[in-house]
C-alpha cells in the first residue's frame, strides 16, 4: 500500500524563506523500506524542513504529482534496481526534471549512472552529508536545465584545471562539450556560478567522484564494429604467423576501449585467426575512464548504428539479433575484461600488472584528447609495454603524428600501424618487467621458441619527417597560459599548470612565476626554494633576482632587497618592475630623491614602449595603466 503518511511536521510554510534565512523544503522520501523512510523523514523534520514518504516506488509518481516536492530523497535498496527505473521512478511525470534528487543507496554502481541527481550517498548513511546537501538545497536558487556558456576566462580555468587532474587536453573544438558537462552538472548541483561549481569540483572531485561524473560528459565514445577493418586483418596475419604452432599466452590492450566494440572486435579476430582458441590463454584487457561506457561495454547490447560496417557472416556467427538490438555471444564476452582506467594516470601501469609483454595495443581515437607531449609519452610507453615485434594500432589522424625510436611504421592496405623493432628492446619496460618464461626465452638474439614460425615483416615505410608539436598545450603554451591566468588573479590554477612544466627550457620560467604565487600567499621560504632552483638551472635570470628582492623587501630586509633588485636591473636594465620597486623602497628609507629618480627613469623606459600589453610581474597592468601609477607615483614624490 503507498503511504503518504506526513511525518511529524514542522508547521512552518513551505516557500520562500525571508532573507538570510534558509527555505523549509518539502521533501519527499521514497524507499521500499518503511523504517528507513520513517528514519529519514525525522531526521529531516528536526533540522526543520517537511517531509512526508511513500514507500511503494510504483506510487511514486503520483506521491510527486500531488506533493509537489522541493526535493527527492530516493532510498535504493535492491542492488538489482537499474538506474533506469530510478530515473523513471523520480522524473517521469511532467516538470519533475527541476526537482532535485539525493539518492541513497549501497548500490555504488548506480552512481556513476545517475548524473542528472544531485548526491549519490552511498550506505552506511553519513547523516552530515545528508543533512549539508539539503541545506544547500536550501539555500540554492538555481534554475535547472539553464544554459551556461562559459568566459573566455573561466574556460581557461576549467580546462587549465581538467588538465593538471587528468592530462585531459582540451581544445576550443572540445569546448562545447565542456559547456554541455558543466551545464548539466551544476543544474543537477543547483549551482549557478562557475566559480563555485570550480570550489565544488576542487573539493568533492574525489570524495563524491564529481570530477568523474564531470568526465562522464567530456569523453566522446564514437566507436563500431570493425573499425578501419585492415587493422585487424594485421593482426590476425600475425596472431597466425606467430602462435599457429605455439600455446604461449595472448594479451592485447584496448586503450579507451568506450563501449566495447573495439575489443569484442579484436577478441571475434583472435577466435577466427587461431580456431583452437578454447584451449588457450587468451585475453583482452579492455580499459577506458568512462565508466558509463564500461557499464554498456560489459552488457554486450549494440544497435545496427554499431554494427554498420559488420558483415552478415559475423553478426549470425558472433551475435543473437533480438528485435533491432544485437547481443554479443558470451563466448566473445569471456575473452575481454573491462576496467576503468585513467591513461594519464601515472599509476595505470602499476594498477594493471598485465600491461606488459603485450601482443598488440589498440589505442585508437583516443590521442586527441591528451595534449602533443603526452601523446608522445603515451605511444612511448606503449612501445616498452608491446613484445619485440608487438603492434601498436592507432587512430588514422593520429597515425602519422607519431614517432618513437622503438617503433616501425608499416603499411596495411589502406591503414598503417606501428610494430615494436627487434633491434632497439635495451630500454623498454617490457623488458625490465619479469616477463613469463617463454616470453623472455626469445630475444632479438635468440631464436624464436620452437614452433613458431618467423613473422610476415613487411619492409618499414619511410617515416614521416618530424614535426615538432605546435598545438596549444606545449610547455611554453602551459606557462603562457599559467602567466595570464596568474595576471587574472587565479592563482591556485596557475600553480597547478606550472607544475606540469618540468624538464623543459621553460621550467625556470615555471619555477619563477610558483615563486611569485608562493610569495603571495605569505610562502616565503618556499618561495625563495623555488627561486634558487631556477637560479640553480640559470643564473642569468633578471625575474629570478626581482622575485627575491620582492621576498625580501616584504620582510623588511630592504638592504639585500635593493642589491637583489640591483642584480635584476644590470642582467636588464629595462625591466620595469625592479627599477620601480626600487623607487618604492629608497622612499621607505626616506632617500626622496633617489626614489623620484627610479620612478622617473621607469616613466622614460616605459615610454619607450608603444604597445599597450601587459607590464611583466606587475599583476597584469597594462602599460597604460602602469604609466598612470608611475606618474601618480611621481607626482607623490617629486
Ligand atoms: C572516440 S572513443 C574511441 C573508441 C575506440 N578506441 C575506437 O577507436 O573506436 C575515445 C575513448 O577514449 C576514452 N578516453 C578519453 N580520455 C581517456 C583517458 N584519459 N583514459 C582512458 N580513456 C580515455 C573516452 O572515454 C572514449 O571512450
Amino acid at each position: 500500500m503507498p503511504r503518504f503518511a506526513p511525518c511529524d511536521g514542522w508547521p512552518g510554510a513551505v516557500g520562500r524563506a525571508e532573507e538570510g534565512v534558509p527555505l523549509s523544503l518539502q521533501v519527499l522520501v521514497i524507499s521500499d523500506n518503511g523504517l528507513f523512510a520513517d528514519y529519514l523523514c525525522e531526521l529531516l523534520t528536526v533540522a526543520g524542513h517537511q517531509a512526508t514518504s511513500v514507500t511503494d516506488g510504483r506510487q511514486s509518481q503520483q506521491a510527486i504529482r500531488l506533493e509537489k516536492p522541493d526535493l527527492l530523497v530516493v532510498a535504493v535498496e535492491q542492488a538489482k534496481v537499474a538506474a533506469l527505473a530510478v530515473e523513471q521512478r523520480v522524473h517521469a511525470p511532467e516538470g519533475t526534471r527541476n526537482i532535485p534528487v539525493i539518492v541513497i543507496s549501497e548500490c555504488r554502481r548506480l552512481e556513476a549512472e545517475l548524473l542528472h541527481v544531485f548526491d549519490f550517498i552511498p550506505k552506511p548513511l553519513d547523516v552530515k552529508r545528508l543533512l549539508d546537501d539539503v541545506a544547500a538545497i536550501a539555500g540554492r536558487q538555481a534554475q535547472a536545465g539553464r544554459h551556461l556558456a562559459l568566459s573566455d576566462r573561466q574556460y581557461l580555468v576549467f580546462s587549465a584545471y581538467i588538465l593538471s587532474c587528468t592530462g585531459l587536453h582540451f581544445e576550443s573544438r572540445n569546448r562545447a562539450a565542456l559547456d554541455r558537462g558543466l551545464a548539466k552538472r551544476m543544474s543537477a548541483l543547483r549551482i549557478d556560478s562557475c566559480t563555485e561549481y570550480l570550489a565544488y569540483l576542487k573539493r568533492h572531485g574525489e570524495d563524491r567522484h564529481e570530477l568523474q561524473k564531470l568526465l562522464q560528459f567530456l569523453t566522446v565514445g564514437e566507436t563500431y564494429f570493425f573499425r578501419y577493418p585492415s587493422h585487424f586483418d594485421a593482426l590476425k596475419e600475425r596472431l597466425t604467423a606467430r602462435y599457429a604452432h605455439s600455446p604461449e599466452p595472448i594479451r592485447i590492450w584496448s586503450a579507451g576501449c568506450s563501449t566495447g566494440e573495439e575489443p569484442y572486435s579484436i577478441a571475434i579476430s583472435i577466435m577466427e585467426a587461431l580456431p583452437d582458441w578454447q584451449e588457450r590463454d587468451v585475453k583482452v584487457i579492455a580499459t577506458d575512464i568512462n565508466n558509463r561506457s564500461l557499464k554498456r561495454a560489459r552488457e554486450g547490447v549494440y544497435t545496427p548504428w554499431s554494427m554498420r560496417i559488420t558483415g552478415e557472416h559475423h553478426q549470425r556467427r558472433y551475435f543473437d539479433q533480438v528485435g533491432e538490438s544485437f547481443i554479443i555471444h558470451d563466448d566473445v564476452k569471456r575473452l575481454v575484461e573491462f576496467s576503468h582506467l585513467n591513461l594519464s594516470s601515472p599509476e595505470s601501469a602499476a594498477v594493471h600488472p598485465q600491461l606488459h609483454g603485450l601482443d598488440a595495443i589498440f589505442c585508437r581515437n583516443v590521442l586527441i584528447y591528451f595534449s602533443p607531449e603526452q601523446a608522445v609519452s603515451m605511444v612511448g610507453s606503449f612501445a616498452a609495454a608491446l613484445k619485440p615485434s608487438g603492434q601498436l594500432f592507432l587512430g588514422h589522424a593520429e597515425t602519422l603524428l607519431t614517432r618513437s625510436p622503438d617503433l616501425e611504421i608499416r603499411r596495411q592496405d589502406n591503414s598503417f600501424y606501428y610494430v615494436k623493432s627487434r633491434l632497439r628492446t635495451g630500454a623498454s619496460r617490457a623488458e625490465r618487467s619479469p616477463a613469463p618464461p617463454a616470453a623472455r626465452a626469445r630475444t632479438a638474439t635468440t631464436p624464436p621458441a620452437q614452433g613458431t614460425r618467423p613473422e610476415p615483416q613487411p619492409a618499414p615505410l619511410p617515416l614521416p619527417p618530424w614535426s615538432p608539436p605546435v598545438q596549444a598545450a606545449g610547455p611554453a603554451e602551459r606557462l603562457d597560459a599559467a602567466r595570464r591566468l596568474y595576471d587574472a588573479e587565479e592563482f591556485d590554477a596557475a600553480y597547478e599548470l606550472l607544475e606540469t612544466v618540468t624538464d623543459c627550457p621553460e621550467e625556470t620560467g615555471a619555477l619563477i612565476l610558483m615563486g611569485f604565487i608562493l610569495a603571495g600567499k605569505g610562502l616565503f621560504q618556499e618561495a625563495l626554494d623555488s627561486c634558487s632552483r631556477a637560479i640553480e638551472l640559470n643564473d642569468l635570470l633578471p625575474e629570478a633576482y626581482f622575485l627575491r628582492g620582492v621576498v625580501l623587501d616584504a620582510n623588511d630586509r630592504l638592504a639585500e632587497a635593493a642589491q637583489e633588485y640591483r642584480k635584476a636591473l644590470l642582467l636588464d636594465h629595462d625591466f620595469i618592475m625592479p627599477r620601480y620597486h626600487m623607487g618604492r623602497l629608497h622612499l621607505r628609507l626616506g632617500r626622496v630623491r633617489e626614489a623620484a629618480r627610479e620612478i622617473r627613469n621607469s616613466i622614460r623606459i616605459l615610454a619607450r614602449h608603444d604597445d599597450n600589453g601587459t607590464i611583466p610581474f606587475s599583476g597584469g597592468l597594462t602599460r597604460a595603466v602602469c604609466m598612470v601609477q608611475l606618474q601618480n607615483a611621481l607626482a607623490k614624490v617629486a
